[in-house]
């Protein structure tokens, strides 16, 4: 392409090096933000000429053009080539090479760097509706998971160490909480993504007598944006959805962790489907959860996207600088393995067969209702640091002797606590202990069952 060609090229005497357009063109991945490009520069042509600073045929023109050619992109049917650099470059020269000179107008009042960001907001106002979406599915699935395992003890933990029994649903749906508060904090992100940038221009505004509330109003946005410097040198909404979709990948992975431990033979709490694992190329006898695996690593992947951006952003001088153009692969990246992670583990789940008479097993050892020795003690007068001395006394003893708690006798019982009765036994049950955790948010089966019901679905 000659140099006087290119939409910036009237000062220039030489060509661009082959080098250099290769290096800066960003065509290869901000091609899919055309859809948006077109949506925002129709809007942007409308408004022109309802300000009468172009005319109503050319409006017509324009608007007309611009559709065809995003019909002919979404058909495969134009070739993007580096040398226009990038999406809007692209889309402009189509527009010009096919409706002629009044194409040229359309870039009036307006610069790349509006409209990039622009763009972006857009897109990403799309891709966050898509996303919570998928949050609402994956709760779903859980919420499901969790009325079908309401009756499934395990032991729960902390440390890595057997704690306490807990209902396997009130566990499935902590999960639900986490992606609660992540559906929670990507509509919040929106209102910051959901403002209209454009009219900035290169960084001042501009002199013509645009109207970018109209803009706004075309293109659904709720408010404009107030300072044209910051406008175009703002990226705080990209780092900010990357941080919350960085959150939302630190709970799937979590939730991946737990499947993976539980999945192990070891372990033994669940199974995960031929369908979802995958197998050794060597050891005929594996099963392996590649797919929760693979969320765990994805995660490394967003944090890195994330540190990204905001490594790209943190020295930059106002305003816009070309730096800026590498926020979009991590932004897409992020974009892109989210939604991926999202939907399997949706299916996944679904796909797990909880072995609930080992998680029950498991739950009775370990001295698992020590607490609740403790806590009786407690309801009998004894003050809790004392009652906490006693039960660590029982559990010595037992674990010299090599009994469980559930099998010392009153009398055995009595030499550590004179007024120990009957009623102890019914505290040492797995199931009376979860059932007697009724504290708001705790584990009672009549709890969760109330958590369950406010839930719906
Ligand atoms: N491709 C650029 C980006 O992604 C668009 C804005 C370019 N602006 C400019 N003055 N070169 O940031």
């Amino acid at each position: 392409m000659m140099i006087d060609e290119k939409p910036w090229g009237g000062r220039f005497n030489e060509p661009t090096n082959k080098l250099v357009e290769e290096f800066t063109a960003s065509i290869e991945f901000d091609k899919r933000l055309c859809q948006y490009d077109i949506e925002g520069s129709i809007a942007h042509c409308m408004m022109l000429a309802r300000q009468g600073i172009i005319s109503g045929e050319e409006e017509k023109k324009i608007v007309a053009g611009l559709k065809d050619v995003l019909r002919d992109i979404e058909a495969g049917e134009i070739t993007f080539s580096l040398d226009l650099e990038d999406i809007h470059m692209v889309i402009e020269k189509t527009l010009v090479d096919r409706i002629g000179k009044t194409g040229e107008k359309l870039h009036t009042g307006r610069s790349r760097n509006d409209q990039i960001s622009l763009d972006i907001r857009l897109y990403l106002r799309d891709e966050i509706n898509r996303i919570t979406g998928l949050i609402m599915a994956l709760k779903s699935s859980i919420l499901a998971a969790a009325k079908k395992e309401i009756d499934t003890i395990l032991p729960g933990y902390t440390h890595l160490q057997k704690a306490q029994p807990v209902l396997l649903s009130h566990y499935l749906l902590a999960y639900r909480e986490m992606l609660d508060r992540d559906e929670e904090r990507l509509k919040e992100c929106c209102r910051r993504v959901n403002v209209m940038p454009l009219g900035s221009a290169a960084l001042a505004g501009t002199r013509l007598p645009i109207d970018r509330e109209y803009v706004a109003e075309l293109l659904k946005f709720p408010k404009v944006t107030t300072n044209s410097i910051d406008t175009v040198s703002d990226r705080d909404f990209v780092a900010e959805f990357i941080f919350d979709a960085g959150l939302l990948m630190m709970h799937m992975s979590r939730f991946c962790e737990d499947i993976i431990i539980w999945s192990s033979g070891e372990f033994g709490f669940v199974e995960i489907s031929d369908s979802f694992t995958t197998g050794s190329s060597i050891m005929p006898q594996k099963k392996n959860p590649d797919v929760a695996e693979l969320i765990r690593g994805k995660t490394g992947r967003v944090y890195g996207n994330l540190i990204a951006i905001l490594t790209v952003m943190k020295g930059i001088p106002m305003s816009y600088n070309r730096d800026m153009q590498e926020d979009k692969e991590p932004l897409f990246d992020t974009v892109d393995t989210v939604k991926g992670c999202l939907h399997v583990l949706s299916e996944m789940i679904g796909n797990l067969k909880f072995n609930r008479k080992r998680m029950l097993e498991e739950a009775a050892r370990g001295f698992s209702t020590a607490t609740d020795v403790a806590d009786y003690l407690v309801m009998k007068g004894v003050p809790f640091r004392e009652s906490h001395r006693i039960t660590g006394h029982l559990v010595r003893y037992c674990l010299e002797k090599n009994k469980v708690l559930s099998a010392l006798s009153i009398e055995e019982l009595r030499q550590f606590y004179a007024g120990f009765d009957e009623e102890i036994y019914r505290c040492l049950t797995v199931e009376n202990s979860v059932n007697s955790k009724k504290s708001y948010g705790g584990t009672a089966r009549e709890s969760v069952l109330k958590r369950i019901e406010e839930l719906g679905d």
